[in-house]
């Protein structure tokens, strides 16, 4: 399967899933990353891996819509299977989310459906939260609310602060992620037209 991952800032997650598809056995391929950020540092480090990068500053575009034209134009050139956002901070309109249906994925620092958008560690920690986690889902038309692929969950320490908290969720994203794309791109999960999640493996 082809894919192509969208950052906007380090891409640690990008990195662990180019590592990732480094395996033999590994079901899909990183054939691209996209940003929103021509300056965002994932770019320099997909690069230093050989791996063809894209940037399309939103400031170059009139209008939101000429910014995700510009950027389906590349992908129609590119023909991915798959698309995983990966610390990429700019919602994607419904026209784009249809153009891909059940095609794109997303990492969020969360145990979704709890604490949807930003802050999400500091917003556990207030909330009292003994476990926190991240997830990977499908990326539907509402913000990080699509059918849930995969999670993962970590202990919440006492004197955490959410500096502290997000470094432990990051360690199990770099895990999730990998996982998640390797089971859509083996077809043991999907997501159907009512936006289920559909598994036939045996995750
Ligand atoms: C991560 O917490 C990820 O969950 C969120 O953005 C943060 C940075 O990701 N989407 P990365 O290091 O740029 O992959």
């Amino acid at each position: 399967k082809r894919v192509v991952v969208f950052i906007s800032g380090g891409g640690s997650n990008m990195l662990s899933l180019l590592e990732a598809t480094k395996a033999a056995d590994f079901p899909a391929e990183i054939v691209a990353v996209v940003s929103d950020k021509p300056e965002a540092g994932g770019l320099a480090k997909a690069r230093a891996e050989g791996i063809a990068t894209y940037a399309f500053a939103r400031r170059d575009y009139p209008s939101k819509a000429d910014h995700e034209m510009a950027i389906l134009g590349k992908l129609s050139e590119l023909q991915p299977d798959l698309i995983c956002l990966a610390g990429y901070m700019r919602l994607l309109s419904a026209d784009f989310i249809q153009a891909y249906a059940g095609a794109i994925l997303n990492i969020h620092p969360s145990l979704l459906p709890l604490f949807a958008g930003l802050h999400t560690h500091e917003r556990a920690l207030d909330a009292g939260m003994r476990v926190a986690g991240c997830t990977v889902h499908f990326v539907t038309e509402g913000m990080d609310e699509g059918p849930i692929i995969a999670q993962g969950v970590v202990p919440v320490m006492a004197d955490d602060t959410a500096e502290t908290l997000a470094s432990r969720v990051l360690t199990v994203e770099h895990q999730l992620y990998p996982m998640a794309l390797r089971a859509v791109a083996l077809g043991e999960v999907r997501m159907d037209d009512a936006g289920n999640t559909v598994r036939t493996g045996s995750n």
